[in-house]
């Protein structure tokens, strides 16, 4: 006898920016204000994260690039593991991300890599606390998801690792 374990992403769309609350609409703002600090010299292309905490605080983070590739990191970690070093008992409302690419048009939303799945999926875990993920792009069409699990079935989550 085979079971299936199935699992279902849902995700909001929209497509006027205006259909969005007034508190969205300024961390999608204030995600576009940071691109321009990213530093991006060898993928040109430029990540912002902005993320609202409960205290209603905005971080900002853009992703940080290095010649040796893989000591690089994404904008939504650099925006997240900041929050929870400086504000460590504060939780995580929602993380909006946008992209721009210097050579090419960005035809959908930005869509978080797996890497920064899992690492804001263990927050969602830490704080209790589903985080909302914004995610939009080049053109005018938004996505939003009403957690990171959402995003991330099946997760790698072995709380028997956990010591404290
Ligand atoms: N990048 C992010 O900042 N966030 C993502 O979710 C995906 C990719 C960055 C990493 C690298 O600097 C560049 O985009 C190209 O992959």
């Amino acid at each position: 006898m085979k079971n299936t374990i199935k699992y279902n992403v849902q995700l909001e769309v929209f497509n006027d920016l205006n259909d969005l609350s007034s508190e969205d609409k300024e961390l999608i703002t204030r995600a576009k204000e940071i691109l321009k600090d990213a530093y991006a010299p060898y993928s040109q292309f430029y990540v912002g994260a902005a993320l609202r905490l409960n205290s209603g605080e905005i971080i900002t983070g853009s992703n940080q690039e290095n010649m040796a590739y893989p000591s690089g990191l994404c904008a939504e970690r650099v925006a997240i593991y900041y929050a929870n070093s400086a504000y460590p008992n504060k939780t995580i409302k929602t993380i909006a991300v946008v992209a721009k690419a210097k050579n090419f048009e960005i035809a959908k939303p930005v869509s978080p890599c797996g890497a920064c799945r899992q690492a804001m999926a263990e927050y969602e875990l830490k704080q209790k606390e589903p985080i909302r993920l914004i995610m939009a792009g080049g053109n005018d069409e938004i996505y939003i998801s009403e957690s990171i699990e959402n995003i991330l079935p099946f997760m790698f989550n072995e709380i028997g690792l956990k010591k404290t």
